[in-house]
C-alpha cells in the first residue's frame, strides 16, 4: 500500500488529474486549512492563543522554469512579513527544488540567503526541508554554505537514512538547527532502513546523539518532527536523564494529526510547533501524508461516499 501510494505521488498524469476532482479536495482538508495564505495565517492565530508556534510550508516541487522560483521566493517574503504584522512564532520551511535547485544552485542559493536575512531581521529561523535521497548530499552541502552566511537557517534530516548520524556528525561544528524527522520517500535498502524497528531506534539514538552535544556544550537546535509519542517520551526521558530540560528540543508536528497530543504536550510545557502546510500543489504531498498511514486512505474514501 505504502509503495502503492508513493508511485500514486509521482505519476505525472494522476498529480494532473485526481486534484481536480471534489471528494481529493475535501479530504486534503483534514491535512491543510486552504489552500491560500490567509486560511493559514488565520489557523496560526488561532494555534498561538492555545501556545502552539508555526512552521508555514506554500506547497510545490520540482519548477520547469527558473523565473518561477522568483516568484515562489516573493510568496514566502509575503509570508514572513504576515508573520512579523501579525505577531506570530511562526517561521517558514522552504523545499529547495521550489526555489528552482534543479535549474540554477547559485540562484536557489541567492533567494535562499535572501529570504533568511529577512527572517533574521525578525528573530526567526528558517529551515529547508529534505526531499528524495538523490537530494540528499547536494541539500546538506547547500545548507553549510547557506549557513556559513545566515546562522539562522536548520536543515530536515530523515533517519531512515543510513548515512544520517554521519551527516548530524558532519553538521553539529555549525550549531546547526536539525529538524529530525523517518522520512517519507520511497528508499532503498542500499540507502535507507527498511524496518520501522531500525527506523525508530535510529531516530532515538540520532536524538540522543544531539542531546549529548548539547549537553557537552554544542549549540544545536534540535526539532523532534514527528508524531511517535512513544519516540517522543523517551527522547524527553534522556533529556531529563542528561540534566537538559523540557525546553532542550522542539516537537514539530503537521496541522491536523494528533492535535491532541499537539496541545497536552504544549500545556505540560514542551515547546510545539505545527506545521502548517497550504497552496494548490497539494496532491504529492497528500499521497505522502496517505503513504505513512494506511488507515487514511479509508479517511479518503469515506469522502467519496459521503
Ligand atoms: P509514524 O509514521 O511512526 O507515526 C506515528 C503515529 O503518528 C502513527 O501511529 C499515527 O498515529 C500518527 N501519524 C503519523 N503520520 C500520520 C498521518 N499521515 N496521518 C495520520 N496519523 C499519522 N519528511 C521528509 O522526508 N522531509 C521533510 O522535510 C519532512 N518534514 C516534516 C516536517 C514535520 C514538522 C513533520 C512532522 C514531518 C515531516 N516529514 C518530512 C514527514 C516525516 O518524514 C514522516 O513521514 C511523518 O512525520 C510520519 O512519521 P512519524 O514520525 O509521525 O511516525
Amino acid at each position: 500500500m505504502r509503495a502503492l501510494l508513493l508511485w500514486m505521488a509521482r505519476n505525472r498524469w494522476l498529480r494532473e488529474h485526481l486534484p481536480r476532482l471534489w471528494f481529493a479536495k475535501r479530504a486534503v482538508r483534514r491535512f491543510m486549512p486552504g489552500e491560500d495564505l490567509e486560511s493559514a495565517i488565520t489557523a496560526a492565530v488561532g494555534f498561538q492563543v492555545e501556545g502552539l508556534a508555526t512552521l508555514f510550508t506554500h506547497l510545490g516541487e520540482n519548477l520547469e522554469a527558473i523565473g518561477d522560483a522568483d516568484e515562489v521566493a516573493a510568496h514566502y517574503d509575503r509570508v514572513l512579513d504576515e508573520i512579523a504584522t501579525r505577531k506570530l512564532d511562526g517561521e517558514v520551511s522552504v523545499k529547495l527544488t521550489q526555489l528552482g535547485y534543479d535549474l540554477d544552485v547559485d540562484r536557489t542559493l541567492e533567494h535562499c540567503r535572501e529570504l533568511a536575512g529577512r527572517a533574521a531581521a525578525d528573530g526567526k529561523m528558517f529551515w529547508i526541508d529534505m526531499e528524495g535521497s538523490a537530494y540528499t548530499e547536494g541539500t546538506v552541502a547547500f545548507y553549510e554554505r547557506l549557513k556559513a552566511t545566515h546562522p539562522n537557517t536548520g536543515l530536515c534530516l530523515q533517519a531512515y537514512l543510513r548515512r544520517t548520524a554521519a551527516d548530524i556528525q558532519r553538521l553539529l561544528p555549525l550549531d546547526p538547527a536539525i529538524r529530525l524527522v523517518k522520512g517519507a520517500y520511497a528508499e532503498t535498502a542500499a540507502v535507507a532502513y527498511q524496518s520501522r524497528h531500525d527506523v525508530d531506534a535510529n531516530y532515538l539514538a540520532l536524538s540522543v546523539a544531539m542531546l549529548e552535544a548539547m549537553r557537552a556544550g554544542t549549540k544545536v537546535r534540535i526539532g523532534l518532527g514527528t508524531h511517535d509519542i512513544g519516540l517522543i517520551d523517551q527522547v524527553a526521558q534522556h533529556a531529563t536523564a542528561l540534566g537538559l530540560p523540557k525546553t532542550s528540543f522542539e516537537v514539530q508536528m503537521l496541522y491536523g494529526i494528533r492535535m491532541d497530543q499537539q496541545r497536552r504536550l504544549a500545556r505540560e510545557g514542551f515547546l510545539v510547533r505545527d506545521l502548517i502546510a497550504y497552496g494548490e500543489a497539494w496532491y504529492p504531498w497528500y499521497m505522502r501524508r496517505l503513504a505513512e498511514r494506511p488507515a487514511n486512505v479509508l479517511f479518503a474514501l469515506r469522502q467519496v461516499i459521503g
